[in-house]
């Protein structure tokens, strides 16, 4: 476990706000997203160190819809600065879509700022509508 720390927060730090996490704290939430294993699927990739350098996460959604379909979203897609533009990026969320498929998604969703929509058609997503967010 605390080799997924390695790296795993200063990863996500690049991508938004993470906050001061004590060791503890992570090890409670670590465990809740071990124990709900079948809904949570981080992945991660690390260096020759062991470091993470890149991040990203498959969520799975059961619904009713769709005969009971299930519906994947990619949340937290990060890769460190130092390793950007060496196809990390598009190497994790081509794992992150093999992983939906084999969990029988029908679609894979993510949301993204206007930057990113590229890197994302790169990786095969098309847009489709537009995100809403309500923060508290
Ligand atoms: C976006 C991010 C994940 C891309 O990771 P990366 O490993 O540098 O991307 P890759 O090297 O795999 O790039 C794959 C392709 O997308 C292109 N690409 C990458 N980022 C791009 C961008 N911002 N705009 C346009 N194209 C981009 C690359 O040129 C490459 O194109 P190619 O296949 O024609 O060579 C990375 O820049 C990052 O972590 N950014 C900060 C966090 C973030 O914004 N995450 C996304 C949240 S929605």
């Amino acid at each position: 476990m605390n080799i997924l720390r390695i790296g795993y927060l200063d990863c996500l730090g690049q991508l938004t706000v993470v906050g001061d996490i004590s060791k503890e704290d992570f090890s409670k939430r670590f465990e809740f997203i071990k124990y709900h294993s079948d809904s949570y699927h981080p992945y991660v990739i690390t260096d020759e160190a062991d470091k993470i350098v890149a991040a990203g996460t498959l969520l799975i959604e059961k619904k009713f819809i769709r005969n009971l379909g299930t519906c994947g979203h990619i949340e937290d897609i990060v890769v460190d600065f130092r390793q950007r533009g060496k196809n990390l990026g598009k190497i994790l969320l081509q794992a992150l879509k093999e992983l939906a498929i084999e969990l029988g998604c029908y679609k894979v969703i993510l949301d993204c700022e206007e930057g990113k929509v590229q890197f994302y058609e790169k990786c095969g997503f098309k847009e489709k509508g537009r995100q809403m967010a309500f923060y508290k």
